[in-house]
């Protein structure tokens, strides 16, 4: 099942565990909607022609759901009856940081393997270093920006763009760095608006009098909007305009790299799921895999390389 926000790559997913699993001559079921298919046992064999042509989809062909039934213990009650009496020996859930906190809940209370896979694309859990979908998420990103650009150039005006990411910074770092960002405004980072003020003032004493900076939408300083009417009203001489790229970034086909990413991963929770682990997360570290336990995926924090902040300060001036 995919659950949670949808990330470009799950359906490159799907196919990976379809076809991993008929290889191993396993029968394979397709959960639709998230947890909710699953309590009311909306769910179908897939075969393997089931999920031709999907690689190269964004969105999910099991579409996706967030809950408010499977967070009640009757919810989950509910769902173990439907696994039982689909006679289901594991499943394979692809999708955030709710989900899996979901599936540890449900595997706190009932028997059953469970192996996760980091779909999302705010790339915030620990246990692997890119999470499916974040990669197109951020090239989705940094296309938009390069756009904005061009119209920041001309008139000479300052953009704040707002980019996805719920509490997590990565987005926006990633994307900064790759649009070539004057500043980026990160929850992980303290920072202030009197830096960025500085900042605005140290590219206008070299004639550099547009430019963009990426606001994570976690920012703890504002938002890009209340952010944009602070440095108006600090300094007039400056044209501010906002634009907040939203859902276009969950959206589109996956780049390569995803693909890549989850038709590994997709391979390696089949595997896993065969030699008896459950109860954890498939990730990559380092390009190798890793499994890590649920509790440690969902609550440790996935740290920022706070060198790749020094990079933004750095290659901006
Ligand atoms: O978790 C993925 C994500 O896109 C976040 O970046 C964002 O905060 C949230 O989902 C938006 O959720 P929804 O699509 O339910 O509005």
């Amino acid at each position: 099942m995919t659950s949670g926000g949808d990330a470009p790559g799950m359906n490159a997913a799907i196919r990976a565990v379809v076809r991993t699993a008929i290889y191993h001559d396993l029968h394979v079921y397709g959960i639709m909607n998230g947890f909710e298919g699953l309590i009311k046992g909306n769910m179908h064999r897939l075969e393997k022609g089931d999920v031709a042509n999907i690689i190269q989809r964004g969105g999910t062909m099991l579409k996706t759901a967030r809950s408010a039934q499977f967070l009640t213990s009757e919810g989950r009650q509910l769902a173990y009856e439907s696994i039982q009496s689909n006679e289901i020996d594991g499943l394979i859930i692809i999708g955030g940081n709710g989900s899996l906190r979901g599936a540890l809940d449900f595997t706190e209370e009932f028997q059953l393997p469970i192996i996760g896979l980091p779909g999302t694309i705010d790339n915030d859990l620990y246990g692997t270093d890119f999470s499916i979908g974040f990669d197109t998420a951020i090239n989705t990103a940094v296309d938009a920006i390069d756009k904005i650009r061009d119209t920041a150039d001309s008139h000479n005006r300052l953009f704040f763009v707002e980019v996805m990411g719920r509490e997590s910074g990565y987005i926006a770092l990633f994307t900064g760095i790759g649009s070539g960002a004057g500043n980026v405004i990160i929850p992980e980072v303290e920072s202030s608006v009197d830096n960025l003020i500085h900042y605005l003032q140290l590219a206008a004493k070299r004639d550099k009098l547009f430019s963009v900076i990426v606001v994570a939408e976690g920012s703890k300083l504002g938002n890009a909007s209340e952010l944009a009417r602070i440095v108006s009203e600090k300094l007039p001489y400056t044209e501010t305009k906002v634009t907040v790229i939203g859902h276009l970034q969950r959206g589109g086909s996956p780049t390569c790299f995803d693909r890549v990413l989850s038709s590994r991963l997709g391979y390696a929770a089949v595997e896993g799921l065969l030699q008896g682990i459950h109860t954890k997360m498939a990730g990559i570290i380092n390009d190798k895999i890793f499994f890590t336990p649920f509790q440690d995926a969902i609550s440790k924090k996935k740290e920022i390389n706070p060198e790749l902040m020094k990079l933004v300060n750095i290659l901006a001036l």
